[in-house]
């Protein structure tokens, strides 16, 4: 197993610079298949919970150690899993994601192959200030109290999209929930920038600073230090595709940039057909692929 671990850090330092090491495999059910070793963490979220408007209830989450073949590693492994899910039976509202990391295609085979698509990535950018981009009547700025429901609107307008081609789930309450989440990220050092014309709210975008943490959800996916990151991004759909998002993203970055900072990142769902390019071309690019299948569609 050590060998095992060894092989796969050198793997992944030779096939992403910007990689950090890898992380010990987290607790979890034991997995192991020709020569590959793997935990699956079994996570449930509660009925109207927060995490709902972003996931099904339940999630298997599968992490690796691959060894030599990887691609057989990972086959040999979600095959183990398929048995697993045969015997247990198919939960409807669930699904089996592995993050794995985007330039590993070889893996990425053995992920389409048993039916998992990309989900989700977490993307990154060198640390730079913006580029400031002007927009003709356009104002950005930082939010204030008085700018909570606007900004509740457009993180709603958000979730919509992201609920047609990606991980979004427009459930009852929604709108309370992001309400909370807005008001408790702003409690706890998070930004949001909005984008004003003629005193219509016609842009947001939130943002903060963080540092990988043992145990927490960034360890083990970025480098250590501290890191910039954007979170929700949205623009009302009659005012995109006028440089709206890239001057609010240009202010964020400015904003959040000092010598120290580490980089910047980013999440977006790959099959969303307006994020994804939007923000190649602000400069970011992928690191990590979460790849998510459901256990009901595994088995067809
Ligand atoms: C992603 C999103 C925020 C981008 O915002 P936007 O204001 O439309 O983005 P911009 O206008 O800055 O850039 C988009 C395109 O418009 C172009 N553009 C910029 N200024 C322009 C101008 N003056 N005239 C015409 N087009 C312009 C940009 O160049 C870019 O096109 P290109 O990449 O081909 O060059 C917006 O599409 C959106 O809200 N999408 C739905 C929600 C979503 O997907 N959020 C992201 C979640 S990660």
């Amino acid at each position: 197993m050590i060998r095992a671990a060894e092989l796969q850090r050198a793997r992944f330092a030779a096939l992403d610079p910007l990689l950090p090491p890898p992380s010990a495999l987290p607790p979890g059910d034991p997995v192991e298949a020709a020569g590959a070793a793997g935990t699956i963490a079994h996570v449930r979220f509660p009925a109207g919970s927060w995490q709902r408007l972003w996931s099904p209830a339940q999630l298997q989450i599968l992490s690796a150690v691959l060894g030599r073949n990887a691609g057989a590693g990972m086959n040999a492994l979600l095959s183990a899993w398929r048995e697993r899910i045969t015997l247990a039976g198919a939960e409807t509202d669930s699904s089996c994601t592995v993050t794995w990391p985007s330039r590993d295609v070889v893996v990425a085979r053995a992920l389409l192959d048993h039916g998992l698509t990309p989900q989700l990535a977490l993307a990154v950018r060198a640390p730079a200030p913006g580029r400031a981009h002007a927009v003709p009547g356009v104002t950005v700025r930082e939010s204030r109290r008085g700018d909570l429901e606007e900004i509740v609107e457009l993180r709603y307008e958000e979730l919509r999209y992201t609920s047609y081609v990606g991980h979004g789930v427009l459930q009852p309450g929604a709108r309370a929930l992001l309400a909370e989440e807005v008001s408790r990220g702003l409690q706890f050092g998070g930004r949001v920038w909005i984008a004003e014309e003629e005193g219509v709210t016609v842009g947001m975008v939130t943002g903060g600073k963080r540092s990988p943490a043992p145990g927490d959800a960034l360890a083990g996916r970025v480098r250590p230090g501290e890191w910039g990151y954007l979170g929700t991004l949205a623009v009302t759909a009659a005012a995109r595709g006028r440089g709206i998002g890239r001057a609010l993203t240009a202010v964020a970055h400015d904003e959040l940039f000092s010598p120290s900072l580490t980089g910047t990142f980013v999440s977006y769902n790959p099959a969303n057909p307006l994020s994804p390019v939007f923000w190649h071309r602000q400069g970011y690019r992928p690191l990590w692929t979460t790849w998510a299948v459901s256990p009901a569609t595994a088995l067809r």
